[in-house]
């Protein structure tokens, strides 16, 4: 790694939220160099985790009671059966009908606009460096980074008209109106009481639990994080090859770290998707956040608005990003010096990142009894 400058880890997210962190040369964003995952799970002083809550948080995050036509769930976009994302390029909330790549949108929203990225490692969001720990009221959420907190995050899709409340509510009664829906279940009532220890539903509380729940979906046994810790056989001689190739060529000065990402916001320009009418400024000037690239090869469409379908398309993007893409700004691959053989293994080693050993069942049933959004093969 290059740090021809050094940029304080913890000052990174905190005074330059919007700004991309470069140097003169522009090419290294400060991200610290590839790890394997071991930092523990942190949850807010006010927020610690139980099982009682992360049980509770669980049966809310699949039941649609928390959208106001009683149909669309955090599971919704956030589907075990598909990597807790939804194979969608931009997802389908409010109105729609059927799940993932083939859920169909309803009259009102035609998508809600973004790409909707898995939940998995969510925990892990502001993670910077192998020695670091989260700071989980700081740890950036959204394509753009526009919330802090797991917290703050889960309570966002429940106001949002196209997500979860439809039109004609305020943001505000929207979060009441499911804080009632769900405090009117007697068995969400004796939850909220077991795992908060008081009576009482409240947009905290949901909040809280929706978040432990969140928290809980970690996955830090990829072939990559095997081979980082000192299995020389994690990773096969093609992905060890992609790997270097993947340092040598600058995709980690981005995707660095035990994430994969810097956090920073970077223009790559990437194309509007079509199905958009306004386009997608991101956090200002086209930038979006560097994705982490966990478990990235279960996750596709990719981009912020999923226009890129495949791993094979986007390292054609990088290939061809200077000369194809007039609004390109962050990336400057010279594709002259990558072999087709280096561009497999670049993919083979992405591949690499995957460790599938997360949960992918679904509650038999919620509180609400209400139907719970299931995969056909899961019917
Ligand atoms: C209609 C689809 C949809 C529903 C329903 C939905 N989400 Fe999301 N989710 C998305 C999309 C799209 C994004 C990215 C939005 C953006 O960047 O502006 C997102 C982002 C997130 C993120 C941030 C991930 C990150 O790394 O920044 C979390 C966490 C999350 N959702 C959790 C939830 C929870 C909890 C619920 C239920 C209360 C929920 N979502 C409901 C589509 C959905
Ligand atoms: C300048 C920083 C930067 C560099 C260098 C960079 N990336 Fe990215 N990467 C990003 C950003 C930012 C996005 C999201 C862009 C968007 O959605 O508009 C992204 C998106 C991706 C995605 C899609 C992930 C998803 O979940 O949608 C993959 C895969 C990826 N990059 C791989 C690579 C590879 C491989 C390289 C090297 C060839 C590389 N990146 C170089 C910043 C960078």
């Amino acid at each position: 790694m290059k740090h021809h400058c050094s940029i304080s880890k913890g000052l990174l997210l905190i005074t330059l939220p919007l700004t991309t962190i470069g140097c003169e040369g522009g090419d290294d964003y400060g991200a610290a160099p590839l790890a394997a995952l071991d930092a523990e799970v942190r949850a807010p002083d006010d927020n610690p985790v139980t099982e009682e809550k992360s049980a509770l948080g669980r049966l809310l995050f699949f039941d649609p009671v928390l959208s106001a036509n009683n149909e669309v769930a955090c599971a919704t976009c956030h589907h075990p059966s598909l990597a807790y994302a939804d194979g969608r390029d931009l997802a389908v909330g409010f109105g729609g009908t059927d799940l993932g790549p083939d859920r169909k949108p309803g009259n009102e929203f035609p998508h809600v606009g973004r790409n909707a990225p898995s939940v998995l490692n969510v925990a892990f969001n502001g993670l910077m460096a192998a020695d670091d720990q989260v700071n989980p009221t700081e740890a950036p959420m959204f394509w753009d980074s526009r919330l802090k907190g797991l917290e703050a995050q889960v309570l966002d899709p429940i106001r949002t008209p196209s997500e979860m409340s439809g039109s004609g509510v305020t943001a505000e009664d929207a979060i009441a109106n499911a804080v009632s829906r769900v405090a009117a279940i007697p068995e969400y009532a004796q939850r909220f009481e077991q795992a908060f220890g008081t009576p009482g539903v409240d947009a905290d509380r949901l909040a809280k639990s929706l978040a432990t729940y969140v928290r809980s979906l970690v996955t830090r046994n990829s072939p990559f994080d095997r081979f980082r810790r000192g299995d020389a056989t994690a990773l096969t001689s093609e992905q060890q090859e992609g790997l270097a190739v993947f340092e040598r060529i600058g995709c980690a000065t981005c995707h660095g770290g035990p994430m994969l990402t810097n956090w920073s916001m970077h223009k790559l320009g990437v194309a509007e998707n079509p199905a958009r009418t306004t386009p997608d400024e991101g956090s200002g000037d086209f930038r979006f956040r560097t994705p982490s690239l966990r478990n990235v090869a279960l996750t596709a469409p990719y981009m912020h608005n999923g226009t890129q379908a495949t791993l094979d398309d986007v390292v054609d993007f990088y290939l061809e990003a200077k000369s194809l893409h007039p609004q390109v700004a962050d990336v400057d691959i010279d594709p002259q010096t990558v072999t087709p053989a280096e561009r497999l293994a670049l993919i083979r080693f992405m591949e690499a990142l995957t460790d599938d050993d997360f949960s992918k069942s679904v509650p038999d049933s919620v509180p609400s009894g209400l139907p719970v959004p299931r995969a056909s093969a899961e019917e």
